[in-house]
Order: C-alpha cells, then sequence, then structure tokens
C-alpha cells in the first residue's frame, strides 16, 4: 500500500501532539509531507514551537514545521488555556526544541506543494481552527480541485458546543475560515465532538500508554492527565475526549467510524449560535449533502491501536 500523503494543519495541544504521533508512527500508512501550526488552543509563537516538539519527541527532526497564520480572518483569536495550560502542552515537564522552523509561510507550503504533488494525492488534515486552509483557498482558488480530501477535527451536533452553548472550538474560532472551506466544493470528512466525546482517557487507557515503558508513552499519559481534569469537571467524565487523533485514526481505519453523508452549513449571523455546524443528520431539508459526519465510533478498537502505534517509539 502506498502511503497516503497529508498535511497535518494543527495549534497543538495535548490532543493535537497525540495525532501527530499516531501520524508519525505509521510511515506505511502514511506520509507527513509538513505540518503547519496555526493560532488556536494558544498564539501561533506556542503552537509552532509545540509542534517541533511533538517531532523530535518522535525522533522526527526532520518533518518540515511551518508557521502560519497568527490570527482569524475576521474575529480577535479566541484561546483555549483554560483546557491545554498556559504552553498549550502543559503537564510533563518540557525542553524548548532544537529543530528549526521553516522560513516559508505555512499558507505558502500548503498552495506550493498542492501545485507540486500529483492533483488528488494530498490529503489535508486540520486539528485546529481553519485559518491556514481558508487563506490557502482565498490566495490559490486553482489548489481547491488538487486537494483529494480534507478531514477535520470540529464542529458538534448532537452534543453541540463546548467553547459556547452551540458552538465548538475548531469552528468557533474562525467560523468565516470554516464557511470558505466548507463552500469550496472539497470533499470534506468531519470528526466532531459527537464522535470525539467517545475517545475517552479512561485510567486503564493512560495505565496502558504509560506501561509502554518508552518516553512517548510517558509524554502522553502525563499530558492526556493534565487535560483530562477539566472534561472531568465540566463534563463529570471518565476522562478527557482525545480529540485530533481521531482524524488520523479515520484516515487509516475508517471501518472503525460510522456517519453520514449529509448537509452541513455554519452558522455566521447570529451571536448566540456563531460556528455552530447545522447538521442536517435527519435529511429534513433539501439542502444537497456536502459533508460525511461522523458520529460513532468503535472507541476500544481506537484506544487499542493507538497503544499499539505509540508502542513503536
Ligand atoms: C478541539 O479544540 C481543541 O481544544 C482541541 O485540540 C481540538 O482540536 C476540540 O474542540
Ligand atoms: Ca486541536
Amino acid at each position: 500500500m502506498t502511503p497516503r500523503k497529508i498535511i497535518i494543519d494543527t495549534d497543538p495541544g495535548q490532543d493535537d501532539a497525540v495525532a501527530i504521533l499516531l501520524a508519525l508512527a505509521s510511515p506505511d500508512e502514511i506520509e507527513v509531507l509538513g505540518i503547519t501550526a496555526v493560532a488556536g488552543n494558544v498564539p501561533l509563537p506556542l503552537t509552532q514551537k509545540n509542534a517541533r516538539i511533538v517531532c523530535e519527541l518522535a525522533g522526527r527532526p526532520d518533518i518540515k514545521v511551518f508557521a502560519g497564520c497568527d490570527a482569524p480572518l475576521s474575529h480577535p483569536l479566541v484561546t483555549a488555556e483554560h483546557v491545554h495550560g498556559k504552553t498549550g502542552l502543559d503537564g510533563p515537564p518540557m525542553t524548548d526544541p532544537t529543530m528549526p522552523l521553516q522560513d516559508q509561510n505555512g499558507v505558502d507550503f500548503i498552495v506550493e506543494t498542492l501545485r507540486a504533488e500529483v492533483s488528488g494525492t494530498v490529503t489535508l488534515c486540520p486539528l485546529g481552527p481553519l485559518t491556514n486552509i481558508a487563506t490557502a483557498l482565498q490566495r490559490a482558488p486553482d489548489i481547491a480541485e488538487r486537494v483529494q480530501e480534507i478531514i477535520l477535527m470540529g464542529g458538534a451536533y448532537f452534543e453541540v458546543g463546548n467553547i459556547t452553548p452551540t458552538a465548538e472550538f475548531n469552528i468557533y474560532v474562525d467560523p468565516e475560515a470554516a464557511d470558505i472551506v466548507m463552500k469550496s466544493g472539497i470533499k470534506i470528512t468531519f470528526l466532531p465532538l459527537d464522535v470525539t466525546h467517545k475517545a475517552l482517557t479512561t485510567q486503564p487507557r493512560v495505565d496502558a500508554f504509560r506501561a509502554l515503558g518508552n518516553t512517548v508513552g510517558e509524554m502522553v499519559a502525563a499530558w492526556t492527565g493534565f487535560f483530562e481534569r477539566f472534561d472531568k469537571e465540566k463534563y463529570g467524565s471518565a476522562g478527557a475526549p482525545l480529540h485530533d487523533p481521531c482524524v488520523i485514526a479515520y484516515l487509516m481505519w475508517p471501518e472503525i467510524f460510522q456517519g453520514r453523508h449529509i448537509n452541513v452549513e455554519i452558522a455566521l449571523s447570529d451571536p448566540l449560535t456563531l460556528g455552530m455546524t447545522v447538521a442536517d443528520w435527519w435529511r429534513v431539508t433539501d439542502r444537497p449533502a456536502n459533508a460525511t459526519f461522523i458520529r460513532d465510533m468503535d472507541d476500544e478498537a481506537f484506544y487499542t491501536r493507538l497503544t499499539d502505534r505509540l508502542a513503536r517509539f
């Protein structure tokens, strides 16, 4: 099997970090062409640095990491230190990375890569606000037809909001960007809160990371330990959802996920619903289907496979 070429667009974030590790642990299935950082969970200087910390942890200082947009298209940046801590990767002690940040801007890298690679062979995996992807589409509309597909973490329908009562964080931070992506005509799959809230880091699962006996296992256990306290308090759940790794897992193992191909629109005009993903799950409108919206997963299979992959480090 030829590995799928992907660009990871991300705002690390402990769960973003695990997603990057899962991708880098899976070279038979995935070739990471580059990682583009965006402002989201924490500001851009931290997300680009965190992406490099994760690559070094994976023993992959050769991965190209780029800084993209430092603010949403038309709103002030909203961040999530209340979930991820001041650094975005709070939990275990960490040292600054030594691998370089690429000089090229992340948006330019996305455009250039899509133009250079064979059309239809590059998948975009956004794990944060969609600012970089939308900016690339605005700057170079020709790339839309060259993208194989977009598989993103974002949105919610049954679980509604985690940053406002109606909106999920990644979409809420840059709803205009999300709308541009939705209107691009690119094949899109959402991994919304409806499914990621099923990927919970229970104590036995965290123990299994730690029992791997490698540095990655220790770090992932410590990161998820930190990240958990927020969701446990907020939802009274057994652990925290590993949102972003669901994107990489879906890319490799779509058979453990279920969803529907439906119409999804981004709410833009009303402050109460700004950034809501209005998903026509019950197909009550005649609006055309424009996205696959995932709702269910086999979470046991997800954690078993994720842990096996992290054992490779
Ligand atoms: C999303 O928001 C961020 O806090 C996480 O990294 C994830 O991408 C979940 O709403
Ligand atoms: Ca994220």
